[in-house]
């Protein structure tokens, strides 16, 4: 149990981890060249340790140059003697599905108890589909996953049911060893890291926006070596942006985020509730500045921050705001780290706030100021964005106690510690 005492006065600039996706896909892309790639400011949460290793297992080879990770896939990939151990962590699982789909031969993927009750049958039908053999347990295809892989897969044409990043990236990596283009398209438009950074690597990638949606085409090929210089992770950032939002004395900032707008829906939610935040934009990165303001509620539909992974931190928004805000269409929370549906309805209900569900649309009725939350106690399970939600408004408000505060360490190890350093 770990407990943060509420502040006076918050100031400063926070310094956030590499963005996780890029830093996930950087390992993989640079797994897959022949040559070295340098990674500079990679996430160094379990998450992408988790995938670094797994990069190692699979035959890359991979070296610390002080901050700088270098990766180098020269000699090849081929299946691991041991099971590839996921962690916590979707994103590795999903995405190497996909790779190992591409390495001819068995895989077998585990994770922790979080991860082996994710659906993982999103990704098996199009990687089958393709021509990889893939078996977990049950209709969802949970974890331990086992992935037989072949050289060359069967080109795809895929509409993806629910909008995914991680789906959309998995089919695109199997895509590499398709028998010609594979495509995959999004009803939503979903981070498009993935095929920025295939661009990047040289393969060739055509992206048409169709409405709100997206048609991403992959051509096979072998990702070239890059350099990447990771931007700030701006998921990390919205637990910034609300506490200096809902505090009363507070002036943060966070800078050289990515600047990419399927990143930053979180911003626009904050500013329509009345949040006083700046985007300072400059070469494709963003610096953000959030100060104390008052919050009014709001209606937020899923499509503007897919994935909804803010919504935890956008849950303590909401319940200092006046008024009661919905989450429209985020039936997702119930297949992430744990039941955020249910997980956010908890962390409202510690800090003193009515919250619901009405089918996927989560209501949180406001209290109308961080000064009336209740000091929370919360077990956050194996969920770390719960944890740091809840650590948020234990800053800005009561203070809070949190069951599991140790899972910081998937995504932000130094969370705390930054968070410290504002006082
Ligand atoms: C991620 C995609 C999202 C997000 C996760 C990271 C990625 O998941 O929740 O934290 O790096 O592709 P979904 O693809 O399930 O939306």
């Amino acid at each position: 149990m770990r407990c943060v005492e509420p502040v006076a006065h918050l100031r400063g600039t926070v310094e956030v981890p590499g963005d996780k996706s890029a830093s996930h896909r950087a390992v993989l892309l640079g797994a897959l060249g022949e040559g070295p790639s340098r990674i500079e400011r990679l996430s160094l949460g379990d998450d992408v340790a988790r995938t670094l290793a797994i990069a190692q297992a699979l035959g890359a080879s991979v070296e610390r140059e002080g901050a700088t990770t270098v990766i180098d896939g020269t000699a090849g990939l081929a299946p691991a003697a041991a099971a590839l151990e996921c962690g916590n962590s979707g994103t590795t699982m999903r995405l190497v599905a996909g790779l190992a789909s591409t390495i001819a031969g068995t895989h077998r993927l585990v994770g922790d108890p979080s991860l082996s009750r994710r659906p993982m049958d999103r990704v098996a039908v199009p990687l089958r589909a393709m021509g990889a053999q893939l078996e977990g347990t049950g209709e969802r295809c949970t974890a331990p996953l086992t992935v037989l892989g072949r050289d060359v897969l069967t080109a795809l044409d895929y509409v993806v049911p629910v909008p995914s990043a991680q789906v959309k990236s998995a089919i695109l990596l199997a895509g590499l060893a398709g028998d010609g283009p594979t495509s995959v398209t999004e009803a939503v438009r979903t981070r498009a890291t993935t095929e920025t950074m295939l661009h990047a690597a040289g393969v060739r990638v055509e992206v048409e926006e169709q409405g709100l949606g997206r048609r991403v085409r992959v051509w096979p090929a072998r990702p070239r070596p890059h350099d990447w210089r990771i931007p700030a992770d701006p998921s990390q950032a919205a637990f910034f942006a609300v506490l200096a939002s809902i505090h009363p004395d507070a002036a943060l900032e966070v800078p050289d985020l990515a600047d990419e707008p399927e990143r930053l829906g979180f911003v626009g939610v904050l500013t329509r509730m009345g949040a006083a935040l700046t985007l300072r934009r400059h070469e494709g990165r963003a610096s953000l500045h959030a100060v104390s303001s008052a919050l009014c509620a709001t209606e937020v539909d899923a499509r503007e921050i897919p994935s909804v992974d803010e919504v935890p931190v956008l849950t303590v928004a909401a319940v200092a705001a006046t008024g009661t805000t919905v989450f429209r269409d985020v039936g997702e929370l119930r297949v992430k780290e744990s039941d955020r549906f249910a997980a956010c309805i908890g962390l409202a209900s510690a800090l003193g706030a009515r919250a619901w569900g009405e089918g996927d649309d989560l209501y949180v009725e406001g209290l109308g100021g961080s000064n009336r939350f209740a000091r929370a106690e919360l077990d956050a399970g194996l969920d770390h964005r719960m944890v740091m939600a809840a650590a948020v408004a234990g800053v800005a408000g009561a203070g809070a106690c949190v069951e599991g505060a140790e899972t910081v360490s998937t995504s932000f190890p130094a969370f705390f510690e930054r968070l410290e350093a504002l006082a």
